[in-house]
């Protein structure tokens, strides 16, 4: 089931979601999620976290998670996430979210997680299945109920962590009473599924991403190797198609009318409608590039409001926590009775 919004405002409703640093952020992170977590910070109780313990997954060099978590908070926040409006911290400062994720494994159904597509997609790319890859969807489960996620807004491709999410709660509920909130996906039909350059899904795993921050030129090349057909020029073009669904990012009914007729008209050419994406692409950025620059120069206010971050959501996690431990018979030690 997934939820409708009126604009997206759901009245103080606690909407969460989360990001994995496993590489450079992308225009589908940006509009299958990140924007609308950054429009919903004004009228909600926004949770938003970097998932570090995710990455493991598929990094395993120090540095290089260490740099792209930091970038990727960096991102989020020049992008306009406020962590004054909002709980914003990285998965791995809040570990209780280990712990809960023990605890979640004993009511899943094993079968659940053997239909996972994720997990079979990142098999089919060479990935080692090791125990992190599987339980993968258990650990984002634990994300979203450890801190009471009512909404989740998410891109297509984590639809079915959401179901995986939505059974373990209703299975953990039914066995030990009521404690955890079953979370809805918020799924936006425009921007549900970005495609990259060469027309698949945008993803970090497969190459064909363009990144929302770095060099001009590198950029550009990007957008300059969209793949398109090779339909004559004087012959209408067809709009199912990568160049036309990323420009549509950018504009509004009428102009994507009028992109839509431009493609009809003879004498276009893909060349010049790619140049003026960038152009607009560029401009749409400028002024989150400007706070990127400035935050790369001041990371102390970004680790400042991170670790404030981490102690706000502890709390919420320590909640949870203590009633899961509570409903499970696990409340033996002085701190949890
Ligand atoms: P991740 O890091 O792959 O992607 C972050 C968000 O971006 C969306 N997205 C897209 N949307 C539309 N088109 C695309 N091409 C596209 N590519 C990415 C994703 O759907 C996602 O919403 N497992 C999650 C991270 C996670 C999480 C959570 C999310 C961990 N715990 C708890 C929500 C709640 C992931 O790998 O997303």
């Amino acid at each position: 089931m997934e939820t409708i919004s009126f604009y997206g405002i759901f009245p103080m409703k606690r909407v969460l979601s989360g990001i994995q640093p496993s590489g450079e952020l992308h225009l589908g992170n940006y509009f299958g999620m990140m924007s609308r977590m950054i429009k919903y910070q004004n009228e909600n109780d926004l949770f938003c976290f970097i998932v570090n313990y995710h990455a493991l997954t598929t990094i395993q060099d120090k540095d290089r998670l260490m740099n792209n978590t930091i970038n990727a908070a960096m991102d989020f926040m020049s992008l306009g996430l406020d962590p004054e409006k909002s709980t914003f911290w990285v998965q791995s400062d809040v570990p209780q979210v280990c712990e809960s994720t023990w605890l979640l494994s004993n009511v899943v159904n094993l079968g659940l997680l053997d239909r996972s597509t994720s997990y079979k997609d990142k098999l089919s790319k060479g990935l080692t299945p090791n125990l992190g890859l599987y339980s993968y969807p258990v650990l984002m489960a634990s994300d979203i109920l450890l801190f009471g996620g009512e909404i989740v807004p998410v891109g297509q491709d984590q639809k079915q962590h959401l179901e995986i999410t939505r059974d373990i709660a209703t299975r953990f509920n039914n066995i030990y009473g009521e404690v955890f909130v079953i979370p809805e996906p918020e799924i936006e039909k425009s921007t549900k599924l970005i495609p990259g350059i060469d027309g698949q899904k945008m993803s970090k795993s497969y190459g064909n991403t363009i990144p929302l921050f770095g060099e001009e030129k590198n950029i550009r090349k990007k957008f300059m190797s969209i793949v398109t057909d090779s339909t004559d020029i004087q012959k209408p073009k067809d709009t199912d198609t990568a160049l036309f669904h990323l420009f549509s990012l950018f504009l509004n009914k009428s102009e994507k009318e009028e992109l839509a007729n431009r493609f009809m008209t003879p004498g276009m050419r893909y060349g010049d409608i790619k140049k003026e994406l960038f152009e607009c692409f560029w401009s749409y950025f400028e002024p989150f590039r400007e706070k990127r620059i400035y935050l790369e120069n001041h990371k102390d206010f970004v680790f400042d409001n991170l670790k404030k971050g981490a102690e706000k959501a502890s709390l919420v996690a320590e909640g949870y926590m203590n009633k899961a431990r509570h409903a499970m018979g696990l409340n033996f030690g002085s701190t949890n009775v």
